[in-house]
């Protein structure tokens, strides 16, 4: 069992859209199921000026608008907020350090939580650097008698340099086992249930290697444009925001070994091998395993979007990649020669995450068919991620009827139908998690290091080399038609989400 230990948490960037969007309203979801270890103290820091009093009125709005439990009394919700207290300073300002520290002594004293800290990245990542740095200098990680950790939020670096330059500051203050880099796609509950179908499942294990299945597909398709974030989308891009951790992450969980236990460093060992083993892609065949697309303006649901280049923040030649699409080979026993394709990208025609694994059809075809370009087809398991969390078996079945004429069904497992209720959201786990000293799900700075690796062929050739003919493909649709016919040139469709 965890340990129950009381704690601090303190939140750099809690004026920001993160702390009321997810951090907070997790805090006060797992408050409300009575999971938080008690007491505890909240303490967010931010330059925006706000007394506690301030600051506890806008979580308490943040958590009627996000969060997934809503406050039952009154009552309730003014002991969760009683711990809830806020330091207005600039993070990169030395001197903030000092007083913060003051008003944590103070607070650790006054609630009891024994010195035990964990703290939060939640600014602009440009800004993880300085933080860090100055914690250090403050010695405000050393203080106390109980345990220290940091949570770092994502990106993590833009590049294999500037992700090893991060790691290097961070390791000047901080052990690695006190490092919390999130990835929040590993705190979703078909994520870990992945893990879960996998290895605690007999029947699937034995199929799933190179003998069986023909290739995999993991589709993370959002409807949403930029939302206002357009600067931001601008320095990232596709490739950066959604390949190299969320849709790597679930390469790795899909593709790794069974680790000798469910503790952090086996599990974290295996999906490093994972990365590892991916074949490199050599720059000078980028474009034979890699797509990229921007879109133009379309319609979404009837609704006419504008494109990507009419959006807040975004330059009207921007060459900013909002589609993606990538062929790996994991180069190792269980998966040589089995592709796996991966592919995101905004303005697609509908929000789903999700994992499809093909399996080879059957090695002879009994059952005589009138059209013989009419196939069986092969059968095909779909983890879905998000919405409609599940898992799907599609297999062949005999229509009913005189003849064998067979047609392709659907064995469903629905989370919300089988377990009642909707999943707890990722941050809650992950937060708990991080309070409890477990960092199973969050990544290692092997992992990112690795995940930059495979990738920084294709960030520098799209870096480099002429503008891309952007836009491409219409808000609206499944993105640029190269990325079709990247598939079909492998006798291979997309799978429709
Ligand atoms: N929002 C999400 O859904 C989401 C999802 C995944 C990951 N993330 C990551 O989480 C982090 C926080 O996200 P966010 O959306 O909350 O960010 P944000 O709203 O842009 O920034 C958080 C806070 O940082 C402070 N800040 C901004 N610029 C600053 C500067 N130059 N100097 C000092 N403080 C500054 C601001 O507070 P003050 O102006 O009051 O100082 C701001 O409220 C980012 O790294 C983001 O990539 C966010």
């Amino acid at each position: 069992m965890p340990s129950d230990e009381p704690f601090a948490l303190i939140i750099f960037g809690a004026s920001g859209d993160l702390t009321k969007r997810k951090l907070v309203p997790a805090l006060w979801s797992l408050f409300q199921g009575r999971v938080l270890p008690e007491p505890f103290v909240i303490l967010g820091v931010a330059r925006s000026e706000m007394s506690d009093e301030d600051f506890r009125r806008r979580m308490r709005e943040a958590v009627g608008e996000f969060a997934r439990v809503q406050p039952p009394a009154a009552h309730v919700w003014e002991r969760f907020a009683s711990s809830l207290f806020y330091c207005p300073g600039d993070p990169a300002d030395a001197a903030l350090y000092d007083r913060l520290g003051a008003r944590l002594r103070q607070l650790e004293t006054d609630k009891g939580t024994g010195g035990n800290r964990l703290f939060y990245c939640s600014t602009p990542p440009s800004l993880y650097p300085a933080i860090v740095t100055r914690m250090g200098a403050s010695g405000l990680q050393r203080e106390g008698n109980g345990w220290t950790r940091v949570i770092i939020e994502k990106p993590f670096g833009r590049d294999v340099s500037s992700a090893r330059e991060l790691n290097r500051i961070v390791s000047r203050v901080f052990t690695e086992d006190q490092v919390y880099r999130i990835d929040h796609y590993l705190g979703k509950e078909t994520v870990q249930n992945l893990l879960v179908f996998r290895f605690a499942n007999g029947i699937f294990e034995p199929l799933w290697n190179r003998n069986h299945v023909n290739h995999v597909q993991i589709t993370v398709a959002e409807s949403l444009g930029v939302e206002g974030r357009g600067a931001y989308y601008e320095e990232a891009g596709a490739l950066r925001d959604m390949i190299q951790n969320h849709i790597l992450q679930l390469l790795c969980l899909v593709a790794m070994e069974p680790p000798v236990s469910f503790d952090a460093d086996p599990v974290r060992d295996e999906k490093t091998k994972v990365l590892r083993a991916i074949r490199p892609i050599p720059p000078d065949g980028v474009d034979e395993v890699a797509v990229r697309g921007q879109y133009g303006p379309g319609f979404l649901e009837a609704h006419r979007v504008p494109g990507y280049r009419a959006e807040k923040g975004v330059a009207p030649d921007s060459r900013a990649e909002t589609f993606a699409a990538l062929k790996l080979f994991i180069d190792n026993w269980r998966w040589a020669g089995v592709p796996f394709y991966l592919r995101t990208g905004k303005r697609l025609p509908k929000r789903a995450s999700e994992i499809a694994i093909q399996f080879w059809g059957t090695p002879h075809l009994l059952f005589r068919r009138p059209d013989p370009a009419d196939r069986i087809d092969p059968n095909l398991l779909v983890v879905r991620i998000q919405p409609d969390e599940g898992i799907a078996l599609t297999f062949g079945a005999k229509l009913p009827g005189p003849e064998i004429n067979i047609r392709p069904v659907t064995m469903d497992f629905r989370y919300g139908a089988s377990f009642g209720a909707e999943p707890p959201e990722a941050y809650e786990r992950l937060l708990l998690d991080a309070i409890h000293g477990d960092a199973t799900l969050y990544a290692r700075s092997d992992w990112v290091d690795a995940a930059w690796q495979v990738l920084t062929p294709v960030l520098e050739a799209w870096g480099a080399g002429p503008a891309p003919k952007f836009p491409n493909y219409e808000a609206g649709t499944w993105g640029p038609a190269e990325a079709d016919a990247f598939v079909e040139r492998d006798g291979r469709r997309w799978h429709r989400p």
